[in-house]
């Protein structure tokens, strides 16, 4: 998985001060990404984005959302008429708007509970630059290795996985898709919308099985 495409975002991110999601996501932060209304649009937007990159071969598919948080790609993806899981590490976030309806998995993405074969698509929406953001760090790698395996695992034949996610650099992009290409069959690419403008940068993995 070839990436030609180098840039190194030099402000700090919330991932980069926090070393868990769930140090960062609680209290009055917590409330405020899971009610802020342009933060629903934005994410509802890439998770479109994503859509457009799909590719179901089947009719009614089922989507996991993974990394789900409040739910803002989950309810736009059911509004638009398929079945989704929503899963994410933080149970707090399971509480609001009609996710709860949807019946949300608490749980770590490296470590997903479900049997194999079972989704059509798999949506994670600006969650992956948590589970893994140093390359020189080897149980991030274990667990990311873990996540994409898991992912693999989960996926019908001939569906894909859509991971819109904030790498910090070229170099973590380059590290993912070499350990997608040595511990999976996927296929796939890195779409990039707006290369040259960091504030309308979207990075997408598309990767099929
Ligand atoms: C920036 S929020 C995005 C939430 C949602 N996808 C959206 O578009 O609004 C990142 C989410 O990733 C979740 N997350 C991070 N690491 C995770 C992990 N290992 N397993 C499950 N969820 C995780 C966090 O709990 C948080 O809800």
């Amino acid at each position: 998985m070839n990436n030609e495409f180098s840039f190194d975002v030099k402000k700090k991110r919330p991932e980069e001060t926090y070393e868990k999601v769930l140090d960062y996501f609680r209290g009055d932060i917590l409330t405020q990404y899971a009610t802020s209304k342009s933060m629903m649009r934005i994410q509802q937007k890439i998770t479109s984005r994503a859509l457009e990159l799909m590719n179901f071969s089947r009719k009614d598919p089922l989507i996991l959302d993974a990394g789900c948080g409040p739910g803002f790609a989950s309810m736009y993806i059911k509004e638009l008429g398929y079945r989704v899981v929503g899963l994410d590490i933080i149970l707090d976030f399971l509480h609001y708007y009609e996710i709860k309806g949807l019946n949300p998995v608490n749980a770590d993405m490296c470590l997903v509970p479900f049997k194999s074969n079972i989704f059509d698509g798999i949506i994670s929406i600006s969650a992956l630059q948590w589970v893994f953001k140093d390359t020189n760090d080897n149980v991030m790698k274990t667990n990311f290795i873990n996540l994409i395996t898991y992912f693999y695992s989960i996926l019908r034949n001939n569906s894909r996985a859509v991971i819109q996610f904030y790498p910090k650099n070229d170099e973590i992009m380059t590290t993912i898709g070499k350990m997608i290409t040595e511990n999976t069959k996927f296929t796939g690419e890195y779409i990039i919308d707006n290369p040259q403008n960091p504030k309308k940068r979207r990075i997408f993995l598309v990767l099929e099985k």
